[in-house]
């Protein structure tokens, strides 16, 4: 047979099997679906919880009960292992037509082995390894019957206020995509069907990231060209990466509400992008299209049904509203039939049919629950994620020798390094900061430690929300005294690290701040220790950008740490003497101050860019327009010089394809890993383009005194953008191609590219 001939056989064989599986699923739901009274299909599509961690006023009654009468379909955020069980066994022994529960859960950032927030991750510039913490999520949750994760979310924020930036990575849509297409891949693997893994959802459909002033829950405005072009690319590439589900998001898009807009749930995802997993609602958000204005619940559950979700999540408004709109004709079987039909799909794909107890294992949790392994991933992913923003007379690394002063809120606070949503945390193996310093600085050096200042005395943030059993309660002392013991240890000490930054409650769900810099009890200890003279190295943790204009002018060294996860602690040790050179860089700017935002490198020209020396200009009479630290931005304990990019040609047409060389060299003393960043203006288009932005990278590592030329290679895809007709098209003329250490320090080159 000749190779040809071969291929064509072996494609057809796939194509096919792939048929046959598919025509496979229909039979055996249509078979299923013919037995099921119109009820027990609206169960199908009616999600509720059971106890657990509720993000919601209103959580579900008598769940076993439903579960035995047809009425609910999925359950989420059960804590016991044990009741999942007895409610499978209930759905699978006691139901009319013994159809499995589907079981889902938050599992943001690991399940039992906690990696950092979602946004620390992203700064590792790494796809390969959110990956690689999806999986080992997947494979620890499905141990426990979880099949469906609410993640990743892949919401762009270009608002720091917003306490949901912690849960997505970032501000940049290229980035984004390949972050949100490569966790969808970790959770899902190649086979849905295996015990280890669990369904994506994708979240939160759409644009929930642009809450007008970065108040959660709050109204989205934005226009149909910014949503193309910066918004919707990471749920479509997730979706084009296999997501098996979908979230819809809280906030109205042109005034109606996600989980009621029709153009958002039909024509765009499954008439433009042909998605074919299900929708779910967020949590109660069709109850509370009631409160958007849309009508009473019978009426927002049958223009949600309309709209085309699938799923209601703990609002009921579809167990109990949709027969009713059914008889009324407000809504149409087929409506019902459609969405009951794609719950099922997922429920047949992820192999529920044929074992409803496939993710129920004790065996593989006690085998496979956090290994040796999975913490050595959960420490190097802690290493990735961090961004050293200022290192003044390279006082960092530290030497291992002498005395370190370890002072702050969060020095040894062990509920405070998981960062939001970590539902089961074991706090006995979280390791702080202080344990950190300890276990990795060895015998020579000295370690003194002060709690310095309470987190904050601003009312509403002194209670956390909600809190990590176990955790440390900090001292309760007056302000002063504790400044005084903090600045007498400091004055012992050859060096301050100060551990300060947010609660970790402060960020995440309705975690929300108008005013992002260190609260003033922090600002007033760090002051004080600045005053003594000794070098600070300020290590934040927090869940977004903090506005830090002072300590970027005052504070010897910053290292951004984030909320790290168990890991974290050690971690920090790790970078602070040296073990590990930091690589990270910002996916997110970092603004100087809140008036500033949004404050986003991609953004567009105005008429008249700032100049300080035309009054009539884009700019503030009080502060610059510069944020203190750009998107892309991250040091290193070596250096890096960047030469000229080089362009394989400077006029090219059509389909051509493009090679740029960026030549790096490591001009410092010690090997490290530098984030190239590739980024293209387009100048003059139909629309206003952006300024710049980003459409590749590469990670590199170099020994000192190494060079290399970084490679990349450009085809009109990457000049591409949506239009005012919402078409996607590149447009003839001149590009700049800009490579560099971050979004502001690039090198340029032009060329042309005709059609
Ligand atoms: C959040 C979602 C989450 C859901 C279930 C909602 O309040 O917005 O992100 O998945 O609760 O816990």
């Amino acid at each position: 047979m000749n190779r040809f001939l071969y291929a064509t056989v072996v494609l057809c064989f796939i194509l096919l099997s792939g048929c046959k599986k598919e025509n496979r699923m229909d039979s055996y739901i249509s078979n299923l679906m013919n037995k099921m009274s119109t009820e027990e299909k609206i169960g199908q599509l009616n999600l509720e919880i059971s106890g657990g961690y509720t993000t919601g006023s209103s959580v579900n009654q008598d769940v076993q009960q439903k579960i035995k009468e047809g009425k609910i379909g999925s359950v989420l955020n059960s804590f016991s292992v044990a009741s999942m069980k007895a409610m499978q066994e209930i759905a699978v022994k006691e139901s009319k037509n013994h159809i499995p529960i589907l079981f889902g859960m938050d599992v943001i950032h690991g399940y039992r082995t906690i990696f950092p927030i979602p946004l620390a991750m992203s700064c590792s510039w790494e796809p390969g390894m959110l990956e690689k913490a999806a999986r080992i999520a997947a494979k620890e949750a499905t141990t426990s019957g979880i099949a469906w994760t609410y993640s990743p979310m892949v919401d762009i924020a270009r608002d720091p206020r917003w306490g949901r930036i912690a849960e997505g990575a970032g501000e940049d849509p290229w980035l984004g995509s390949r972050m949100a297409e490569a966790v969808v891949k970790g959770y899902q693997g190649e086979d849905l069907a295996a015990n280890n893994t669990m369904m994506a959802c994708v979240k939160h459909f759409a644009l929930y990231g642009a809450a007008e002033a970065g108040r959660d829950y709050n109204t989205v405005e934005l226009s149909r060209v910014t949503m193309y072009n910066y918004y919707l690319s990471p749920y479509k590439a997730a979706v084009d990466a296999g997501a098996g589900s979908i979230m819809s998001s809280f906030n109205v898009i042109d005034a109606v509400p996600s989980t009621g807009n029709r153009w958002l749930l039909t024509d765009l995802l499954r008439n433009q992008w042909g998605f074919k997993g299900f929708v779910v609602s967020d949590y109660t958000a069709v109850n509370e299209m009631i409160n958007h204005g849309m009508g009473n619940l019978q009426e927002v559950s049958a223009l949600a049904l309309k709209a085309g979700l699938d799923m209601d999540m703990v609002g009921e408004g579809f167990l109990t509203t949709l027969k009713k709109s059914l008889d009324e004709g407000k809504v149409t079987l087929d409506q019902i039939n459609t969405a009951c039909r794609r719950v099922l799909e997922a429920k047949y794909k992820l192999g529920l049919f044929d074992d409803p107890f496939r993710y129920f294992s004790e065996e593989r949790a006690a085998k496979e629950i956090s290994t040796a392994d999975d913490i050595k991933t959960a420490r190097e992913m802690c290493l990735k994620s961090m961004v050293l923003l200022k290192n003044d007379k390279q006082v960092l690394p530290l030497k291992k020798s002498g005395t370190v002063a370890v002072v702050g809120p969060l020095a040894d606070n062990k509920g405070e390094m998981l960062g939001t949503w970590t539902l089961l945390n074991n706090l006995s193996s979280v390791s702080t900061v202080l344990d950190g310093i300890r276990n990795t600085g060895g015998s020579g050096v000295k370690t003194l430690y002060a709690q310095g200042s309470e987190l904050t005395d601003v009312e509403g943030m002194k209670t956390p929300y909600y809190a990590p059993s176990g955790m440390k309660k900090p001292e309760v002392k007056s302000p002063e005294v504790l400044i005084n013991e903090a600045v007498n240890v400091a004055r012992k000490a050859d060096v301050v690290v100060a551990v300060l930054g947010e609660s970790a409650a402060w960020s995440g769900e309705a975690s929300c701040r108008a005013d992002i810099g260190l609260p003033s009890l922090q600002e007033n200890l760090l002051k004080a220790l600045v005053a003594t003279g000794k070098p600070v190295v300020l290590v934040l943790m927090n869940g977004r950008p903090l506005t830090l204009p002072w300590e970027n002018d005052n504070v010897t060294a910053i290292l951004e740490g984030w909320n790290l996860g168990m890991e974290g602690g050690n971690a920090v040790a790790d970078v602070l003497f040296g073990n590990y050179n930091p690589s990270g860089k910002l996916t997110t700017t970092f603004p100087r101050s809140v008036g500033q935002i949004p404050l986003y490198y991609n953004h567009l020209n105005t008429g008249r860019p700032a100049d300080p020396r035309n009054h009539y200009t884009s700019k503030y009479l009080d502060i610059s327009n510069d944020p203190v630290y750009p998107f892309g931005y991250g040091l290193s304990y070596t250096t890096f010089a960047y030469g000229d990019p080089v362009l394989s040609k400077n006029e090219l047409r059509g389909e051509e394809t493009l090679t740029v060389k960026v030549p790096l060299t490591n001009t410092g003393k010690v090997a490290g890993e530098e984030v190239v960043q590739l980024y293209i203006a387009d100048p003059v288009a139909s629309i206003s383009r952006p300024v710049k932005e980003l459409k590749n990278f590469s990670k590199v590592m170099l020994q000192p005194g190494e060079s290399k030329d970084i490679k990349f290679d450009i085809t009109t895809k990457d000049l591409s953008f949506y239009n005012s007709e919402l078409q996607y098209v590149w447009e003839p003329g001149e590009f700049i191609i800009y490579a560099g250490t971050n979004s502001r320090d690039v090198k340029a080159a032009k060329v042309t590219w005709n059609k």
